[in-house]
């Protein structure tokens, strides 16, 4: 993909979605971001000034996400990637003992959340039937572990959702599940403790996973696909 592109991630605040705008910007790309850290997206919007654009927004809200998008469309146009990297996981737990409330949070913010950005953004790049969109997925997506079942609920289900939305986009257009690999982040720090030490970091991880994303199209639209070189167990 050449420089300039206009791309819009979500959970910019920290791991793997920081990583993903800084590495994005330095290489002339413009990122819009959002995440629901205010410090975060104030840092962000100081050292990365217009045409970029962070804004602190819950995903889970679908009236923010909407007016979001619209200041998005206006500002910056339709995206020509979208990466829905915002996600939570449950705290480790037999999935009898999670509370009712854990479970509405990760499923509201891994498969509706994303489903809110779909539905504000992916109208405005069906109608140039040009761009690509990256839902993050998991090793817990096509897999399971004892401890993290909303989490791979959720995860599972973004599979299935990206695959049908595939079927629906035009030809010009793509949509990706991806797992990323297994990356020392907060999220997996609450899964691994602190054997998530031994993997890679969020930066070490975009070095690889940005050109891998840049280069995505429509020969990819559907495919499950997983960042190459990076560990997936
Ligand atoms: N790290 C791994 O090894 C790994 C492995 C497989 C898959 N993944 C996937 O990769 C993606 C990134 O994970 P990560 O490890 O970077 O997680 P992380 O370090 O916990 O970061 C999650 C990001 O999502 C944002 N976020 C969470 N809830 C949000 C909401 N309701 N609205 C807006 N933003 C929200 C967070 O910001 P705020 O808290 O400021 O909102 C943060 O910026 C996720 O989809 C995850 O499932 C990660």
């Amino acid at each position: 993909m050449p420089a300039n592109q206009r791309i819009v991630i979500t959970g910019v605040s920290r791991g793997l979605g920081r990583a993903m705008a800084e590495a994005m910007t330095a290489q002339g790309q413009t990122v819009a971001g959002c995440a629901r850290s205010r410090q975060s997206v104030t840092d962000l919007s100081a050292r990365f000034a217009s045409p970029h654009a962070f804004s602190a927004l819950d995903v889970c809200d679908d009236g923010q996400v909407a007016d979001w998008a619209r200041r998005l469309l206006s500002d910056f146009g339709p995206p020509d990637l979208l990466v829905n990297n915002a996600a939570v996981i449950n705290q480790n737990a037999r999935l009898w003992e999670v509370p009712a409330g854990e479970v509405s949070q990760v499923v509201d913010v891994n498969i509706k959340g994303v489903v809110n950005v779909i539905r504000h953004l992916v109208p405005a790049m069906v109608d140039r039937n040009r761009g690509v969109i990256v839902n993050l997925s998991s090793g817990w997506g096509r897999s399971t572990s004892p401890e993290v079942a909303p989490y791979c609920t959720t995860k599972w289900a973004i599979e299935g959702l990206t695959r049908a939305l595939a079927q629906e986009l035009p030809n010009g257009m793509a949509a990706v599940p991806l797992n990323p690999g297994i990356i020392d982040t907060d999220m997996l720090r609450s899964s691994f403790g602190e054997s998530a030490r031994s993997y890679p970091s969020p930066e070490t991880w975009a070095k690889r996973a940005v050109p891998f994303l840049l280069g995505l199209g429509p020969k990819d639209n559907g495919k499950p696909l997983t960042v190459p070189g990076i560990p997936t167990e």
